[in-house]
């Protein structure tokens, strides 16, 4: 049988406020994000032999159930009783660790492509509740585009407007993990981001008070730790970029630009200064 080939792309995040801790120690968030042209793709293919089979182009990607990708097949395999199996591609060009949502868009990518293989007929629903067992952003990456994300990652809404821009991402060779930066959140004392008004803006077409609005409460804690981040920022709003901001938990920053002469000015500037940098539209 032929392959399903599923196109994984990042995110960024317009927006990411915390509006409070929960019970289960993780925290309610409030998030905008939308989805860029740098993508990963899932190619699925069936086995008749019942097992998992993961590889990759990226050397360091885990091929068992330590990736996403992976827990992804065994949660359908065991919700949906499927008694065959599969051989996953994925072919890695998002970078890792970086808070543009590789692993969460690999993994609703491989539920969606799953989906049509095994012809489960799931829902859009369905698909966000079964991605929410793998990962908080998971949920999002199903649908991806441009949407409101509230709860603990679950309640996707898409936002009602067409958000198009060019966007300069950079990874700086460090990593940072989510699960690090959560826990040194000082809630009394963070940077609110109004993620109402960033959806009021998109749905009435106005950038300027878009940008304005934009914000990350995770930015103070990442750059307190890698205060490159913010030298990233700086460079990139110095060379001409509308806006810059961290996405995620970091590390990864990202310029907005509206002509393509301004994101190729902000390429330029970053050159010498970082190696992973990608000029991109949003999708
Ligand atoms: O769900 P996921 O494994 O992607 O989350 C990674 C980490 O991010 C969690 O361990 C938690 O520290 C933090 N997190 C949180 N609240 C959320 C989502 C994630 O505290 N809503």
């Amino acid at each position: 049988m032929a392959s399903i080939i599923e196109r994984a792309p990042a995110k960024i995040n317009l927006g990411l406020d915390i509006q409070g801790k929960r019970e289960d120690g993780y925290h309610d968030l409030e998030m905008v994000m939308v989805s860029v042209d740098l993508c990963d793709y899932i190619s699925v293919s069936a086995l008749e032999e019942d097992c998992i089979q993961v590889a990759s182009d990226c050397p360091k990607m885990p091929v068992n159930a330590k990736n996403d990708v992976f827990k992804a097949a065994q949660l359908i395999k065991e919700n949906y009783q499927i008694k065959s199996g599969v051989s996953i591609f994925l072919t890695k060009k998002i970078p890792v660790c970086a808070g543009m949502g590789g692993g969460s868009s690999d993994a609703a990518a491989t539920i969606r492509a799953l989906n049509q293989l095994w012809d489960l007929k799931m829902s859009t629903a369905e698909m966000i509740a079964l991605g929410m067992e793998i990962g908080s952003d998971v949920p999002y990456c199903i649908e991806a585009g441009c949407s409101r994300i509230s709860g603990k990652g679950e309640i996707v809404q898409p936002i009602d407007g067409h958000f198009s821009s060019w966007v300069v991402l950079v990874k700086p060779d460090f990593g940072i993990s989510t699960r690090t930066v959560f826990p040194n959140v000082d809630l009394e004392n963070i940077s609110r981001v109004n993620i109402d008004t960033i959806v009021e803006t998109i749905e009435g077409n106005d950038y300027q008070a878009m940008i304005a609005a934009m914000g990350n409460a995770l930015e103070d804690v990442s750059i307190a730790r890698k205060p490159f981040i913010q030298k990233i920022k700086d460079k990139m709003v110095s060379s001409g970029a509308d806006v810059a901001l961290m996405t995620g938990s970091g590390p990864s920053v990202f310029a907005l630009c509206q002509s393509e002469k301004q994101a190729n000015r902000v390429v330029n500037s970053l050159k010498g200064f970082c190696k992973e940098v990608y000029k991109v539209r949003t999708l």
